[in-house]
């Protein structure tokens, strides 16, 4: 399968095949030794557009370079670039078309990271593009979800919380629908539901799913909990947040009958949606799940620049 040059814009674009092999390519470069791996990326540079806050997605981005001898430019702070002089964001492109091997961009309009593409002839990686996608994640998420479980298909999956707004839980049940006997439960209050395109695609493929309100009517179901905060930035009205924020914090007594194959995962940051008492308990999952985005970037990384095939 030939990645070089192709863009990583939404797990849309992706068939089944396509996504497993990223899987696999990752466990080869986790399993890698350091050594080997640090010339897969010799002499590219990988720039780092982020218009949008971000710890994990910017910086696993960063050290998967590093790690594989390449290096990174770009910026974290529009104000310090010629954007605040009025300079378009095509313009800005361009120019990182000239500097780097593959752009790795967030952007806070849905949407943007697919005009990205549409402007430059090097890879774009979509770093998370508004409420829209964030396939990356969502390939460390798949990434977890098979290491912690063995398989993905047959599994019993819930995603709570922020699913209007977020687009981890939108790339994540987008790109499960792909996998076989897959049940998704859909846990939020009635004005943060899963959007009806994602749950039209879902019905179209004949997924189970079911959409709920109360945390205690699934977590004793699942194999995963994916647990998501509330976007309080992505509300056009802060009195609307106001409502719905602290709705959900999953604690220890939440845990009583739970599988004891359960995995707890979040893509982070948190807020208070999780109770720092379960960090310790064997269902936590998410700093592994974090952790695994440096081998799923490596891989990306090296998949669209020729380092591996
Ligand atoms: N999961 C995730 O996208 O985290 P950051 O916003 O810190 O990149």
């Amino acid at each position: 399968m030939n990645f070089i040059g192709k863009d990583i814009i939404s797990v849309n674009d992706m068939l089944r095949n396509e996504i497993d092999f990223i899987l696999e390519k990752s466990e080869f470069i986790e399993n890698m030794p350091v050594l080997e791996k640090s010339n897969l990326l010799k002499g590219k540079i990988i720039a780092s557009l982020f218009f949008e806050p971000s710890t994990r997605t910017k910086d696993s981005f960063t050290t998967a370079c590093y790690r594989l001898g390449g290096s990174i430019t770009g910026f974290t702070d529009t104000s310090s670039t010629s954007l605040k002089k009025g300079e378009t964001l095509f313009d800005t492109l361009k120019m990182y078309e000239i500097y780097s091997d593959v752009i790795v961009m967030r952007h806070n309009i849905e949407g943007s990271a697919r005009f990205a593409s549409e402007c430059v002839d090097i890879p774009i990686i979509n770093g998370g593009d508004g409420a829209n996608q964030h396939p990356t994640q969502t390939l460390l998420d798949l990434y977890s979800i098979k290491k912690n479980q063995g398989k993905i298909d047959g599994l019993s999956i819930a995603l709570a919380g922020d699913l209007k707004y977020g687009r981890t839980v939108h790339s994540l049940a987008c790109a499960l629908s792909l996998y076989k006997d897959i049940t998704l439960y859909f846990i939020s209050p009635e004005s943060l539901k899963m959007p009806d395109f994602i749950t039209e695609l879902l019905k179209e493929r004949n997924i189970n799913f079911f959409e709920c309100n109360e945390i205690n009517d699934v977590i004793d179901k699942v194999d995963i909990f994916y647990m998501t905060r509330i976007q309080g930035e992505r509300f056009p009205d802060k009195t609307e947040y106001e409502k719905v924020k602290g709705i959900y914090i999953l604690e220890k007594n939440n845990l009583i009958n739970v599988k004891e194959n359960l995995k707890i995962m979040h893509p982070l940051p948190r807020i208070d949606e999780i109770s720092k008492e379960i960090d310790n308990t064997p269902y936590a999952y998410y700093f592994e799940q974090a952790a695994n985005g440096i081998p799923v970037r490596q891989a990306l990384l090296s998949l669209l620049t020729g380092g591996i095939k």
